[in-house]
This record gives C-alpha cells, sequence and structure tokens, in this order.
C-alpha cells in the first residue's frame, strides 16, 4: 500500500511536476491514480499519462475533488490559474506552490479565504531525485501541512524548512545554484578541450570531481575552506589555480552573482 492515500492535483505538467510525481510514483509513496495532472497541452498530458500511468485533464476545475493541490505553472500564469480554481477549490484542501517569487498570503488572497498553502522553493536536481528544497507555511498552514508537502518532495531529493523571507536567499543559493556548478563545469570542460583530452573521458572526470568534492564535504563535516587548502600544497599545481582565481577574484564576482540572483528574486516577488 503507498503511503499516501490523498487524492492530488497538479496544475503545470511541465518538468518540475514530473520529477515530483515520478518520484512520488517510483517510491511507492502514492498511486498513480491518485495523481492527475493538468496542463494545456494535450500531447504533453498523453506522454505523461502512458510514463506513469496517472489520469489527466485540460481543465483544472478537476481540483474540487482534490485534497491536495500542487500550482507547478509558470509565475506568470499564476494569478489567472488561482482565478481559476479559486470557485472550485474546497475549504479543506491543502495548497502547495512550487512558483518562484509568488508569496503565500498572495495565494491566500487569490483564494479568498483562510487557506491552508505552503510554498516550495525546489531545484532542477530534482529531475534526478537529487533535489533541495525550502519549504515554508503560510498563514494558515499547519504542522501536519508541512510535514505532507515535505513528504512529497523528500520523493526527490532533500528538504528544509525556512521562514518565507529567506526564500530569495534560497532561490539566490540553491534554486539558481546549479547553474553557478554547470557554468564552473564549462570551464573545466573548456580547459580540457583546450590540452586535447578526448570529450567523454574529460565529462566523466569532470562530473565526478564535482560529485566527489561534494561527497567529501557532507561525509567528512568540514568546511570547504579547510578541504581546500588541504588539497593546495605549497609550490603545488592546486596552488598555482588557486593564486590565479585570487589575482582575478574569482570569489568576489561569485559573490556579486549571488547578490544579483537574490535582488532579482526581491524584484519578481515584488512585481
Ligand atoms: N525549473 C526550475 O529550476 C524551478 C526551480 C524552482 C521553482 N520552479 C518553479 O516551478 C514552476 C514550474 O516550472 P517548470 O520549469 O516545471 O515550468 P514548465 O516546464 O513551463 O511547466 C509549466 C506547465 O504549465 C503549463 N501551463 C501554462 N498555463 C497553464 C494553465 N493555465 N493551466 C495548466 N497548465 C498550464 C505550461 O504549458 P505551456 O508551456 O504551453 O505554457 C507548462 O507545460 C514554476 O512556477 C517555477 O517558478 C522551477
Amino acid at each position: 500500500m503507498s503511503i499516501m492515500e490523498s487524492k492530488v492535483v497538479f496544475i503545470g505538467a511541465g518538468n518540475m511536476a514530473e520529477a515530483i510525481v515520478s518520484g512520488m510514483v517510483a517510491g511507492d509513496f502514492c498511486a498513480a491514480e491518485k495523481i492527475i495532472m493538468t496542463d494545456v497541452r494535450l500531447d504533453r498530458l498523453s506522454d505523461l499519462e502512458k510514463e506513469y500511468g496517472i489520469a489527466t485533464s485540460t481543465d483544472n476545475g478537476v481540483v474540487e475533488n482534490a485534497e491536495m493541490v500542487v500550482l507547478a505553472v509558470k509565475p506568470q500564469v499564476m494569478s489567472n490559474v488561482l482565478k481559476e480554481i479559486a470557485p472550485v477549490l474546497r475549504e479543506e484542501t491543502l495548497v502547495i506552490s512550487i512558483a518562484a517569487g509568488v508569496s503565500c498570503s498572495s495565494i491566500e488572497a487569490a483564494l479568498d479565504g483562510e487557506r491552508r498553502v505552503v510554498r516550495v522553493m525546489p531545484n532542477t536536481p530534482a529531475l534526478v531525485g537529487q533535489g533541495a528544497a525550502a519549504i515554508t507555511a503560510g498563514a494558515h498552514a499547519d504542522e501536519a501541512d508541512l510535514e505532507v508537502a515535505e513528504a512529497i518532495l523528500q520523493c526527490v531529493g532533500l528538504t528544509v524548512r525556512v521562514e518565507e523571507n529567506e526564500l530569495d536567499a534560497v532561490t539566490a543559493l540553491s534554486g539558481s545554484g546549479p547553474a553557478y556548478v554547470f557554468y564552473l563545469l564549462e570551464a573545466m570542460l573548456a580547459a580540457a578541450e583546450e590540452f586535447g583530452l578526448e570529450k567523454e573521458t574529460a565529462r566523466s572526470l569532470a562530473l565526478q570531481t564535482v560529485e566527489g568534492a561534494a561527497r567529501l564535504m557532507k561525509d567528512t563535516g568540514e568546511s570547504a575552506k579547510n578541504l581546500r587548502e588541504r588539497v593546495t600544497s605549497k609550490g603545488g599545481t592546486t596552488e598555482a589555480a588557486i593564486h590565479t582565481l585570487n589575482e582575478e577574484n574569482v570569489k568576489g564576482a561569485v559573490l556579486k552573482a549571488i547578490k544579483a540572483a537574490y535582488e532579482r528574486s526581491v524584484e519578481l516577488s515584488n512585481s
């Protein structure tokens, strides 16, 4: 028997919704027949139906029978979707939103009532079950609601609880974070190409290096600085690289970049 027996509707059957649904079904957390996904794209829905055995609809009105609704549309279509579902949504239905920059209070207000809302900021490694998601409760959601949202997101990775005013920082750190790592990998692979290393060899080595470094830091519990210093022997190759990074103020540039992401998140949340 699956762990969750509630009927869940996902509005917006995009990449993120698919990642979460695939995790929920694969881990037997929720039976496929308890899940309905809605979208404006029929071909997309038909593919998802075949892949996961879930039900689908192009009518967001199917939320009327749901015990839980996951809002997984892009932020710019959120207000239309909320208007559409507000009249049919049951009072006791838990609403979980993964849309970036859409506050709990704006969802509560649009749904016209004391709605239980939980907001989540996931990231794309959820697509391979390695996501990092932060979760926060709206004004009317309780501990049990947070636990449900957490259990759902844990099907595709790690979850942490934060205050809603910390979500812009989370967005800048882990929401946009995968792109920072891909950026570094682009540079590492470009260097490998210049040295003439075979493409697949370079890719395997670079990926294992990033994964291994993260694992080393996680398993030892040591700081990034300590681990970096330990591999930087005097007069060695790593020291030559770190010296160049310092000369180019790469750390300062990364800090500036993450602050820019934070400011953009604040701006989008207020628009
Ligand atoms: N991807 C990320 O890294 C990430 C990280 C954190 C949070 N999020 C949040 O997760 C949410 C989903 O992101 P995503 O990357 O999965 O987006 P996505 O792939 O664009 O998925 C959204 C889906 O909703 C469909 N849609 C549009 N209007 C609709 C409507 N009125 N009713 C039902 N479905 C509708 C879209 O169809 P069309 O394409 O035809 O419009 C699309 O298939 C966003 O709010 C985003 O902010 C994403």
